[in-house]
């Protein structure tokens, strides 16, 4: 019995800009410049380099492979090498921990549509971003409402199938995110302290560089990339034999290390030096401000917001596919009603993180613990955004290793490619012993500091 043929992306470039749409995030453009700025600058910014190459690169390979080899999403691939073994339990993790991102990040995300509107409608009055900023996060309907037209937009795309939706989306929107960003970056080289914006970014200096640095480096790459809950799998299941993956994946992994270094040539020209706010005041507070007294300002700043918002879904319907796929390959769902179960499964779970910036007392302080109060947004931001993509990327590398044979794994990553042997003797050692030992390391960070990555 021949299963019916799977969906495939129309072409390489329409492949590239989708795993590029799904990498490229709020991670790149909100989390990389306030990690940066809170660790060092330029020095972070070195080590976050060598760091994507060597560990992430690596995983991103794997990741496409198993995809592509099995033709399936995390859940499929891993009954196709190992049928009826516990390692079902890693797919199972992947799907949860998609739904468990995409419950939170859909919240951020729906504040920068609110800012969107925002700036076209009535602009911000210099001084009152913090006020503008606290009273929306507070307002629980407000926070739900965005959240859920965000879901909305997520799970249309989905529905519309990987050709007819996520690829064409991707298609047409990373070339506007490009000129948006572009147009933004020569707009902050003009203002006034521009340049020691950038001598914060881009000199090396030992300030604000820790042993936990490295940690944050690796949390930060393993995030930006999508990498450890099945997404770029799924993604590489949906690609043509005749692809080469070792040149896709280095094309996309290059792609977002570009554009969050672009974004940091957005931001920091824009503040002049290292961040005084961290977190989301960065780019919803101190940026918003610093762009309702600049010249323009106003259409800046809908530039500004629609570009986050881009970044934002292209990376939200990755979250959801990987679960929409799930239902569909294993529970043979139409994709409609996949997408749309997801999609309403992922708004419920959703709500609690809404409300949790204010609008509930008890579920923005659930309780204190590591120095610190939590809310449940980052509680979940914790369990899933940190901890279960480290897990789930080191299983995958060990499954892969151990079950899988990573001679299968060379044979799908250098079918189609003309690169020499060297490439795969570098290729071998990251594979087996860095990229492991790497996610390890952030694995006891988690669990023995109890300190999140963002
Ligand atoms: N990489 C995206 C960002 O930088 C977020 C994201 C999308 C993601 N899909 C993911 C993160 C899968 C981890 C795993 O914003």
């Amino acid at each position: 019995m021949s299963a019916p043929q799977r969906e495939k992306w129309n072409s390489s470039l329409g492949f590239i800009l989708a795993a590029a749409g799904s990498a490229i995030g709020l991670g790149n453009i909100w989390r990389f410049p306030y990690i940066t700025g809170k660790n060092g600058g330029g020095s972070f910014v070195l080590l976050y380099l060598g760091i994507v190459l060597l560990v992430g690169l690596p995983i991103m390979y794997l990741e496409l492979a198993l995809g592509r080899s099995t033709g399936k999403g995390p859940v499929g691939a891993i009954a196709s090498v190992a049928p009826k073994s516990l390692w079902k339990f890693l797919g199972y993790l992947a799907v949860i921990t998609g739904i468990g991102i995409l419950s939170f990040y859909g919240v951020v995300a729906g504040w920068t549509v609110y800012y969107f509107f925002k700036s076209f409608i009535s602009g911000f009055t210099p001084g009152q971003s913090g006020n503008v900023f606290g009273s929306f996060v507070t307002s629980g309907s407000k926070q739900i409402i965005f959240m859920g037209i965000f879901m909305g937009l997520t799970t249309g795309v989905v529905v519309m199938g990987v050709k007819g939706g996520i690829e064409k989306l991707s298609t047409v929107l990373m070339p506007v995110l490009l000129v948006l960003m572009l147009g933004l970056i020569i707009y902050a080289m003009t203002l006034p302290k521009a340049m020691s914006g950038l001598k914060f970014y881009l000199v090396p200096t030992s300030a604000g560089f820790t042993k936990t640095t490295f940690i944050y480096a690796l949390g930060q790459a393993f995030f930006s990339l999508s990498l450890g809950m099945g997404a770029m799998l799924t993604y590489g299941s949906y690609l043509q034999k005749k692809e080469n993956i070792l040149r896709a994946g280095l094309i996309v992994v290059i792609f977002d290390t570009a554009i969050a270094l672009m974004a940091g040539f957005i931001i920091f020209p824009v503040l002049g030096g290292a961040p005084a706010a961290a977190g989301p005041g960065l780019v919803f507070v101190v940026i918003t401000d610093l762009f309702s007294v600049l010249p323009g300002g106003r259409i800046i700043a809908m530039a500004f917001f629609a570009m986050l918002a881009i970044a934002a879904l292209t990376s939200t319907i990755s979250l959801l596919e990987v679960a929409a796929s799930y239902l569909i390959d294993e529970h043979k769902m139409k994709r409609p009603a996949a997408a749309l179960t997801v999609g309403a499964i992922t708004f419920c779970v959703g709500i609690p993180s809404a409300l949790s910036l204010g609008a509930s007392k008890f579920l923005s302080n659930i309780g204190s613990f590591a120095g610190r109060s939590w809310g449940f947004l980052d509680i979940f931001d914790y369990v899933f955004g940190n901890l279960s993509l480290a897990i789930g990327g080191m299983l995958l590398v060990v499954f892969v290793l151990w079950k899988w044979k990573l001679q299968h794994a060379e044979e799908e990553i250098f079918a189609n490619s003309k690169a020499g042997p060297w490439v795969k003797y570098v290729l071998r050692p990251l594979t087996i012993f860095v990229a492991p030992a790497a996610v390890a390391l952030v694995i006891g960070f988690l669990l023995f500091t109890g300190k999140t990555l963002s």
